[in-house]
């Protein structure tokens, strides 16, 4: 098995590209198999998540072809066939592959998919998923792990308000509405930029959606989609992991390629702890620089602060000078990294769903284990300042989420490397 080691204490010095968005990528490959044309993608990242969907479409019926995977470009094309299982044996890996569904649902009027895995933070399960496509006229039974789902007369527009936030339902209910008859109105929908991208690429592909304020969208359906041509916005949680790398241990690292809108909820924050850090034009430039006041943080729906960057901003505030504190309220088991980054010499207790973080004066090497995607890229930024030796194990989970990681960070100077 892989590993990566790193020896830390260099400075990060250099520039580093963010590449296009993962959980962007993921809904809008699925929205090919709302049309019979090509959908060209470009800024599309070359990671394992993005080759697990290929594979998923592919077994559906969908020819992918990723040649140009390496130039991040992807284009895919729906040829409508018999089959509507998406097998056990590819969902396992990755819970987006549950986005399947919806389209499947809006173009065969059937659809079979395994309960999906992923990462292990928590129980994340499907139910507002399956409660949204309910409302639009699908029935859905459960049998042997598989999620069985019909609606033998098409699916019809709905008034909805979800009840919770999801991005993962937001996204299944907008896919399966653009092709439902008649008007849908869904209330409470999540804002994640990566929504916003998968409604843009939509009404290329013909749909017709528009928001009504904040959280409401209505969709009016329509016959049939057309294909497109779409860039996939760049990650903006890359474009903080790097931002953080840089306020831990950097002399000058610039990130550039980024959208500085789609960040600018965590930028605010980090401004009013006067880190050095400047956004010019689509660039972010940082510096190593310490908090000094005790931050408390609270995980939220964009635009709060993303559960995706709580393990990373963890890593920051240890070395910072007071006490902080997360509250973690999207994913009840997401402090898997905790053990992890305390046997590397954080100070960290965990009270229920709140991390306290004490600071301690540096990390130190030591052998770790990667639990999940977000939890690997802290052990990390933890391996970047530590002295000594970092081996990180069960690297996979890093790989589906981070481009060329060891790359971008060895270009900057730091000492990191893949063995096997
Ligand atoms: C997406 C992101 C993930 C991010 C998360 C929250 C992708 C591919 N993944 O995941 O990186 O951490 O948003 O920003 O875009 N829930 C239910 N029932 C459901 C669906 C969700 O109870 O049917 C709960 C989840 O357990 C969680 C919360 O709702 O507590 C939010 O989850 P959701 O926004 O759906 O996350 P994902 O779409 O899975």
């Amino acid at each position: 098995m892989e590993k990566i080691i790193i020896n830390g204490g260099l400075s990060l010095n250099g520039s580093i590209h963010i590449s296009g968005s993962k959980n962007a990528a993921l809904p809008i490959m699925a929205s090919c198999i709302l049309t019979d044309d090509e959908l060209q993608l470009s800024n599309v990242p070359n990671l394992n998540d993005i080759l697990t969907m290929s594979k998923v479409l592919s077994s559906l019926g969908v020819k992918v072809n990723e040649e140009d995977i390496s130039d991040n470009k992807i284009t895919l094309q729906y040829f409508d066939s018999s089959k509507s299982i998406a097998e056990y044996d590819l969902v396992r890996k990755m819970r987006a592959s549950i986005l399947v569904l919806g389209p499947l649902l809006a173009r065969k009027r059937e659809a079979t998919v395994s309960l999906p895995g992923g990462c292990a933070i928590g129980a994340r399960p499907v139910d507002i998923h399956i409660n949204a496509l309910q409302n639009l006229g699908a029935e859905f039974t459960l049998d042997q792990g598989y999620i069985k789902c019909k609606a033998s007369k098409g699916l019809v527009g709905c008034r909805i308000e979800l009840p919770k936030i999801s991005v993962g339902a937001s996204e299944s209910i907008i896919m399966a509405a653009t092709l439902a008859q008649g008007e849908s109105e869904i209330k409470n929908i999540a804002i994640e930029p990566e929504v916003i991208d998968l409604i843009d690429c939509l009404k290329l592909m013909g749909a017709t959606i528009e928001m009504n304020g904040e959280r409401t969208i209505m969709i009016q359906g329509v016959d049939q989609l057309h294909g497109a041509s779409h860039v996939i916005i760049p990650d903006r949680i890359e474009t903080l992991t790097y931002t953080i790398a840089g306020l831990m241990n950097a002399e000058n690292l610039l990130i550039k390629g980024i959208n500085v809108k789609h960040v600018k909820n965590v930028l605010d924050i980090l401004h009013k702890l006067n880190l050095d850090l400047s956004v010019v034009d689509n660039e972010i430039s940082t510096k190593k620089s310490f908090i000094e006041e005790g931050l408390e943080i609270d995980t939220c729906e964009y635009p709060g602060f993303p559960t995706d960057l709580q393990a990373q901003i963890m890593v920051l505030m240890s070395l910072g000078k007071k006490k902080s504190v997360i509250r973690e309220n999207i994913f009840e088991n997401r402090f898997m990294h905790v053990p992890e980054l305390n046997r590397m010499g954080a100070n960290i207790e965990i009270s229920g769903a709140k991390a306290i973080i004490h600071p301690c004066e540096n990390f130190f090497g030591a052998q770790v284990m990667a639990t999940d995607l977000r939890a690997s890229v802290s052990l990390v930024l933890a391996g970047l300042v530590a002295k000594g030796e970092t081996q990180l194990n069960r690297i996979y989970h890093l790989d589906r989420g981070y481009e060329r990681i060891e790359r971008k960070l060895q270009t900057c100077g730091a000492d990191i490397k893949r063995v096997q």
